[in-house]
């Protein structure tokens, strides 16, 4: 189809997507080449930890733009040594490799453990991932989703997962056999819906992967980076795990992820992970002023404070109109709506200049920048509550 202002159809159409088309985003709000204001609670799929545009991300990229874009990663580059070693004080992980995207950071994680496995444990390749999980679009991490629809695509798959239960640990005992390296998992899975695996469950995870010499990874793609209202979401459980990814937040917008790991588990040799991109000082310098941003302990404890403030008020909101739990931390939330009325409620939110996220027919995801302040939460708030009051009215008159 051809549109007389834009060329859609030079782009190849990879999933449907509303006609608006942005052109300006600052703070909690999007602007179209309307004119249209749009309040968001998508962020670019939990990206924008700062909201759209922040001065941080700005001048630290015009700033590193007109330093040094890219001298090669065949050598070392200030911004990239920068970061590694910010991430690596703030956290229990001792060495970080870059990638551009949380994918390839999942990627970059199942060659380590299957690198782990043929040096340490005779070969082993195995990993136990979970039902309804998602790692990404690669070949490798489309095979260690859990997600459904992914089911009959690009077959075959990539060969070594097996898929557990989350907060099932017999159902991760049953899958473990003399191949299996490692357990990977989403401390709470958001792409199926935001469904949290318990503390508990993941600390006897850490006790069994212990037991049996096998790797725990958490992707903290969506948790990490203060999403949750800790820096990394299993600092909440209080584990060590062994290998983390981050993506989405911890670039701001920018593409940007990483690959952390314990000294033990750190052990690819020369040859086997690399990318032209990687590490590259553009976005490692947008990187290191993202985290000096994220995490200050006042930034934290405000994202814990917001996300008690949408929590509480997305429960009066379902009591007010009979819809189910609120479930998830922080600033990851999801409102189950106990009907599949999630589609039509994201329709009529853009019609109306509110972008929400439906990950599946019956609930909404909540994802907004982590400084999303109280009087954007509460327009959020009015506006889906007309929103709900309008859906309930037409579904009585039907
Ligand atoms: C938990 C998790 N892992 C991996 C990914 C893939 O990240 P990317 O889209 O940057 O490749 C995502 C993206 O939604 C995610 O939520």
């Amino acid at each position: 189809m051809t549109d007389t202002a834009h060329p859609f159809e030079a782009l190849m159409d990879i999933t449907t997507r509303p006609k608006a088309v942005f052109v300006r985003g600052e703070g909690s709000y999007l602007w179209d080449d309307s004119g249209k204001r749009y309040l968001d609670f998508v962020q670019g799929w939990a990206v924008n930890c700062l909201g759209h545009s922040p001065n941080v991300v700005a001048d630290a990229l015009s700033a590193q733009a007109h330093r040094l874009i890219t001298p090669s990663p065949a050598y070392y580059n200030d911004m990239s040594l920068k970061l590694a070693k910010a991430l690596v004080d703030k956290s229990c992980f001792d060495q970080v490799f870059f990638t551009n995207s949380g994918a390839e950071a999942n990627e970059g994680a199942i060659k380590l453990a299957r690198k782990f496995g043929s040096l340490h444990r005779g070969g082993s390749f195995e990993i136990i991932t979970f039902e309804d999980s998602f790692h990404g679009r690669t070949l490798a991490t489309m095979s260690a989703s859990g997600k459904k629809a992914f089911e009959p695509l690009f077959e075959p798959k990539v060969a070594g997962f097996r898929k557990a239960r989350t907060n099932d640990l017999a159902s991760v005992k049953e899958l473990m056999n003399a191949n299996t390296v490692a357990v990977m998992l989403e401390p709470i899975q958001g792409e199926s819906g935001v469904w949290p695996a318990t503390d508990h469950f993941l600390r006897e995870l850490r006790g069994l992967t212990d037991q049996h010499g096998l790797l725990l990874i958490v992707d903290e793609i969506q948790t990490g980076m203060g999403r949750t209202g800790k820096l990394f979401h299993h600092e909440h459980v209080g584990i060590r795990p062994d290998i983390m990814t981050l993506g989405k937040g911890i670039g701001g917008g920018v593409p940007l992820g990483a690959l952390l790991a314990t000294q033990k588990a750190s052990c690819f040799e020369h040859g086997d992970q690399g990318g032209t991109f990687n590490g590259n000082p553009l976005m490692c310098a947008v990187g290191v002023a993202v985290l000096e941003e994220v995490a200050r302990p006042s930034f934290l404890n405000a994202v814990v404070d917001a996300g008690v403030f949408l929590e509480g008020e997305l429960q009066k909101l379902s009591a007010r109109h009979g819809l189910g739990e609120v479930r998830g931390r922080g600033l990851l939330l999801a409102l189950d709506l106990k009907l599949p009325i999630g589609a039509a409620i994201v329709a009529q939110g853009l019609d109306k200049g509110l972008l929400l996220n439906s990950p599946r027919p019956d609930a909404l995801r909540f994802m907004p920048a982590l400084n999303i302040s109280r009087t954007e939460i509460l327009e959020m708030i009015d506006q889906l509550d007309a929103i709900l009051t309008q859906i309930g009215a037409a579904r009585r008159v039907a």
